[in-house]
């Protein structure tokens, strides 16, 4: 029988089957990551072989650099997570894998070589959505956590706030029409020469700061649920050239404050927000800039006065890693969803 015909079988098996037991691969960026999920909730292994020291030295992720590494790192993260999981390619029911959106060239290395294994094992291979994955990541921290509720994503590539009516089902309410606001976090980092990748360093030196700096910008966004933060981004990085032009001093943890309190606030009124209108009492932050310490006090506070439930994935889950996407590729499996051939490929971009 053909690789697909034999798939499609063994895929809706699966469906019923008490334990499924899901190999994910996520590298759509600067992680190779491999793991193991149980029941798209429980983590038997997930390892992260991280490239940031590789890419801190070009102050940024360099792509052709990242492809390389995962071609190099992929094949031992996952002896790695077969190891710490207690299992052998015999023990796994299904394959799943990041396809997009992310780096072309680092995506494919992920795509070929999970290709290879459902090739090899004759296993189902599910194509899962990076937004997706870290969507799902909450239900690896919150066994409790069921849909429907309100979840705003914020990563390196998207900014939205999403309304998720059921497993994998998804309505946006809205999203960034320029930068996503951890790619603006990096690149206000970048300007003050924190290193990257910027949110975390952000996030710390703001601590040390005071928010008294009012970065001047239009705001023809706020009644809608969309967001823009290009026009921040700009005025940070012309209020450090204009300081620096006339030699005066910059207090770097100031103007790291005051970005931070802004950017957040700005999430945090338009989150809760939506969750009053669409009548949800449970909000669900997912994508790296969750693990921002002042957005969560923030909206811990504010959930508590509007009674919502606040849910974010634990601090190794915000950003990216390969138990999210087996989480994801379990829960679009229980919906006959994402199931691929062995022509998939990786795309740039998908729709959220
Ligand atoms: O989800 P993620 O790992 O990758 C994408 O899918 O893009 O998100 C990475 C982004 C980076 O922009 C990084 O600076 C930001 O998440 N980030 C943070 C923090 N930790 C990571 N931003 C603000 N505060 C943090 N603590
Ligand atoms: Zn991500």
């Amino acid at each position: 029988m053909k690789y697909f015909e034999n798939a499609k079988i063994k895929f809706e098996e699966l469906k019923d089957k008490a334990s499924v037991k899901v190999l994910a691969f996520e590298s759509s960026c600067d992680e190779t990551s491999v793991a193991v999920i149980e029941n798209g909730r429980k983590i038997l292994s997930n390892i992260v072989s991280s490239q940031i020291p590789i890419h801190t030295r070009f102050g940024g992720v360099v792509p052709e650099v990242a492809s390389r590494n995962h071609i190099t790192a992929i094949s031992n993260v996952t002896s790695q997570a077969l190891k710490e999981a207690n299992l052998t390619m015999d023990d796994i029911d299904m394959i799943a894998v990041t396809y997009g959106a992310g780096l072309v060239g680092a995506l494919l290395v992920g795509v070929n070589f999970a290709k290879s294994l459902a090739y090899s094992y004759n296993l189902p291979l599910v194509a899962v959505s990076h937004i997706e994955g870290h969507i799902c990541a909450n239900y690896l921290t919150h066994q409790e956590l069921t849909p429907s509720y309100i979840c705003l994503l914020t990563s390196g590539g998207h900014t939205a706030i999403i309304n998720i009516s059921d497993y994998c089902e998804r309505q946006i309410i809205g999203s960034t029409v320029d930068d996503a606001v951890g790619e603006c976090f990096d690149k206000v980092a970048r300007v003050l020469d924190l290193g990257y990748p910027g949110g975390p360093k952000i996030d710390k030196l703001a601590k040390e700061g005071r928010a008294n700096i009012n970065f001047v910008r239009h705001n023809t966004l706020a009644n809608s649920y969309n967001f823009s933060f290009s026009g921040i981004k700009t005025a940070v990085i012309n209020y450090v050239h204009n300081l620096a032009q006339k030699g005066e001093e910059i207090n770097k943890a100031d103007i790291a404050c005051s970005f931070q309190e802004e950017v957040t606030d700005e999430l945090c009124k338009k989150a809760i927000r939506a969750c009053l209108e669409f009548g949800q009492d449970k909000l669900v932050l997912a994508g790296g800039v969750s693990a921002n310490s002042r957005l969560k006090d923030k909206m811990e506070k504010l959930c508590k006065q509007n009674n919502i439930k606040l849910y974010f994935p634990g601090l190794s889950l915000c950003t990216d890693n390969a138990a999210m996407i087996g989480s994801a590729g379990y829960f679009m499996m229980k919906k006959g969803l994402g199931l691929s051939d062995l022509d998939l490929t990786a795309s740039s971009t998908v729709k959220i």
